[in-house]
């Protein structure tokens, strides 16, 4: 079923995933706040990857690093010179674009965009400006005096902060290479053309980790680290395979600091395109951090003796780009019993609430005590459980469907006489009777897959 983002973008706002930023005031290009369901999935998203990266590997160490870092680390990270885009401007209107999006290709060299570019005419109808470099890092000024000297940056991509904590965290932790560092956090580029939703923003978090290796093993940690990504996307967030593709970097498409990238693509409704990149960032990072701090960066192997400047494999994905591909890769629009509804297929341990549960009748107060009795005890276990009486049970169903609410438990007059409800399948729509007794370890069984 091919997905419409318009249709993806008004159930986020109907049932409570994602907000425009400072709606009543016309909202902010580029800027999103996620609902009561977002800020759900966010989280379960970001636990998922937490997980699978530090707390199942042995030797991945968690930071969070400030937002605002010393403005010499993005100096000698090369993103004060070098994290720019390309961009041309409406002669007329002085509305800026990416240059690459209206060439429809993804390469930053200005002299194939200027060929490329040679008789288009921007989205408005005028004569478009030669493409040049557009810097993304945002601004601030530290303290009272908003003078060049107070000047410093939102971080663009978490992974400064890593670097610059290579040696206390290798220190503190006692680390041995090969290590790793993850971190997940805001980031802030001042995009172009922020568009297709929260697809590409302004404010956006990222979840990263940086591998620290010796050179030696650059390209086996590299197919291990494509690989992770791969298979997390698949097994962990249970995005469907057909949904994915692989893209290799060309070299003029690559960031300042990549020897190599591969980027996962995720068909989304505007076309396959990038949700989590692999890089090779070689000693990039580290010597330039050296050449700049003065502070030797490098490490000696235990073993060999010899003294290196750690390579890094980055692996680096998106948080709002990765919901955005689950309520793509899950929202299903389907025909059962001649009644059309809409159904988020999200693997259960993902989704936003568990459960929910309802008193077949609401004016039943034998019926509406047990229900709360099981609504209090799966909410214990559970935490995200839902309420719901309002409306006929087919309504109801078809509310936790398009919130992906894996299972509706029932509570009705034959629950009085045996301890027995309905759990009813999200996906299959089948409903069973099982004693309200095995109703968590049932769920529990459920979520775990
Ligand atoms: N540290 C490496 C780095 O930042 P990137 O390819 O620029 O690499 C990594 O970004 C991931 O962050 C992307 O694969 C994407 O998921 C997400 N991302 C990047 N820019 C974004 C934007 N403007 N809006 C939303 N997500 C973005």
């Amino acid at each position: 079923m091919k997905v419409i983002m318009e249709d993806i973008i008004s159930l986020s706002k109907r049932r409570g995933f994602v907000f425009q930023t400072s709606e009543i005031y016309g909202g902010l290009a580029g800027f999103y706040d996620y609902g009561p369901l977002g800020v759900e999935l966010v989280n379960n998203l970001k636990s998922a990857w937490w997980d699978a990266m530090v707390k199942e590997k042995t030797n991945i160490y968690g930071i969070d690093g400030a937002i605002i870092q010393n403005p010499l680390l993005w100096k000698a990270s090369g993103h004060i010179d070098g994290f720019s885009d390309p961009m041309v401007e409406d002669v007329v209107t002085h509305k800026r674009y990416r240059a690459d999006h209206l060439a429809g290709i993804d390469s930053n060299d200005l002299v194939e965009l200027e060929r490329l570019l040679k008789n288009v005419k921007s989205p408005d109808g005028n004569k478009l400006s030669q493409p040049r470099y557009f810097n993304m890092m945002m601004q601030t000024w530290i303290g009272p005096v908003t003078d060049d000297a107070a000047k410093a940056y939102l971080r663009p991509e978490t992974a400064g902060a890593i670097y610059t904590n290579f040696l206390n965290v290798k220190e503190s932790m006692r680390a041995k290479l090969p290590f790793g560092i993850a971190q997940i956090g805001k980031a802030f580029r001042n995009e172009i053309s922020p568009r297709d939703f929260i697809f590409r923003v302004r404010e956006l978090e990222q979840m990263e980790m940086q591998y620290f290796i010796d050179p030696k093993i650059e390209e086996d940690v590299y197919e291990e680290w494509r690989q992770f990504a791969w298979n997390f996307l698949i097994d962990k967030v249970g995005i469907q395979k057909d949904n994915l593709s692989w893209h290799e970097h060309e070299e003029n498409e690559r960031a300042h600091y990549a020897k190599a990238a591969h980027d996962i693509y995720f068909n989304f409704p505007q076309g396959p395109k990038e949700l989590w990149g692999t890089h090779d960032r070689t000693d990039f990072d580290l010597s330039n951090h050296t050449r700049v701090s003065g502070k030797d960066l490098s490490y000696i192997d235990e073993v060999s003796k010899t003294k290196f400047i750690p390579y890094v494999i980055e692996s680096s994905v998106g948080v709002g780009r990765l919901l955005l591909a689950v309520l793509c890769d899950s929202y299903t629009k389907e025909t059962v019993n001649n009644d059309e509804r809409i159904v988020l297929k999200i693997k259960p341990s993902l989704a936003p609430y568990k459960v929910a549960v309802s008193p077949l009748l609401k004016n039943k107060p034998e019926l509406v005590e047990l229900a709360e009795k099981i609504f209090k005890d799966l909410k214990a276990r559970f935490g995200m459980v839902m309420w719901d009486d309002n409306g006929n049970i087919g309504k109801r169903y078809r509310r936790q469907d398009e919130i992906g609410t894996p299972f509706c438990v029932t509570i009705d007059f034959n629950s009085l006489e045996d301890d027995s409800v309905t759990i009813r399948d999200r996906d299959t729509t089948l409903q069973q009777r099982i004693n309200s007794s095995k109703l968590i370890s049932y769920i529990e069984e459920k979520l775990a897959i």
